[in-house]
């Protein structure tokens, strides 16, 4: 299976779609959340889906409907799409972050730790920086600022340094060459947790996923109608952090502004006060679901 889809019924009532609305899914993937929208909406509903993964597109394909648009592009473009085909607001948006299992299970995509393959990680294959050019190209600085911040290793420092002295002897290409250099400085019996970190830290840099979660959280309260909903699945703390603080703030950092009058100058309003978590019945048959936090929220 392409993709088990998360949260799919508390994603579908976060929208609390109108048959005859324009919801955005920017997160495509295959398709799952898209063909439930699709099936809520009456016959002049319509939906425009994004996504930058090439094997995104190709599911798409399949769907033969009139009311779905598929949208070859990153989701940081919203706006900019949106006008380009005519839609200057929607009635709700929808992302859920991160990569799809076929992305993580595909061996030669290189984002598992479980296959030895080229250290690729980019979600749109005509991107030109994969994993292993930051591997071989970025200071050690660089590297540790990345793996501690993305990754939050406890040993980020020693960890950038240890690239930097691998790659001076080899260069790091694959998963296991890069499992290889850090396998001395991995916690004993917590490896697979360690590797994972380094891996995720390399995912989010490759393909610059906090900037884009900023641009597109910016663009989508542009795009949304008085009351249009805002719906977003993340997997990790820091993607979450994001949604929070530009829901609960207007902003990503600092405190929330005020008016004269010492109202708070905000665009979205928090539909759910904490984040929804999928049931323990929903992680056993799906485990991606197990760190899935969805936020919904409203404009304003
Ligand atoms: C978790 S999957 C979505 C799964 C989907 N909801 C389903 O039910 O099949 C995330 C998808 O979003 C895409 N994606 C992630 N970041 C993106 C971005 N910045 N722009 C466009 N697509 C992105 C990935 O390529 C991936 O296919």
């Amino acid at each position: 299976m392409y993709h088990n889809p998360v949260l799919l019924e508390a994603c579908l009532e976060g929208l609390a779609m109108r048959p005859d609305g324009v919801y955005v899914d920017v997160t495509f993937g295959g398709g799952g959340h898209s063909k439930a929208i699709l099936e809520r909406l009456g016959e002049k509903g319509q939906l425009l889906a994004f996504d930058q993964d090439p094997d995104a597109r190709a599911n798409a394909q399949t769907i033969d409907d009139k009311r779905l648009t598929f949208i070859d592009a990153n989701f940081r473009y919203l706006q900019k799409y949106l006008r380009l085909y005519g839609y200057k607001q929607v009635d709700g948006i929808l992302g859920d972050l991160g990569v799809s299992s076929h992305q993580f299970d595909t061996a030669e995509r290189g984002f598992s730790t479980r296959f030895e393959a080229n250290l690729d990680m980019r979600m749109n294959q005509r991107a030109s920086t994969t994993a292993r050019d930051i591997v071989a190209k970025y200071s050690a600085e660089e590297l540790h600022r990345i793996l501690g911040m993305y990754g939050e290793l406890h040993n980020a420092k020693t960890a950038g340094l240890a690239i930097v002295a691998a790659r001076a002897n080899r260069t790091i290409e694959t998963v296991n060459d890069l499992k290889n250099a850090l396998q001395r400085y991995a916690p004993r019996g917590k490896e697979n947790k360690y590797f994972a970190q380094v891996f995720q830290a390399l995912r989010i840099e490759v393909n610059d996923e906090m900037d884009a979660l900023q641009d597109f959280l910016t663009q989508s309260v542009e795009v949304l109608k008085p009351q249009g909903r805002l719906v977003v699945m993340s997997y990790h703390s820091l993607e979450d952090r994001l949604v929070k603080n530009y829901i609960g703030k207007g902003k990503f950092h600092g405190e929330v502004e005020k008016d004269l009058f010492g109202n708070d100058l905000k665009p979205l309003k928090a539909i759910t006060r904490k984040p929804i978590e999928a049931c323990a019945e929903e992680v056993i048959h799906n485990p991606r679901a197990r760190s899935a936090k969805l936020r919904v929220a409203e404009k304003v």
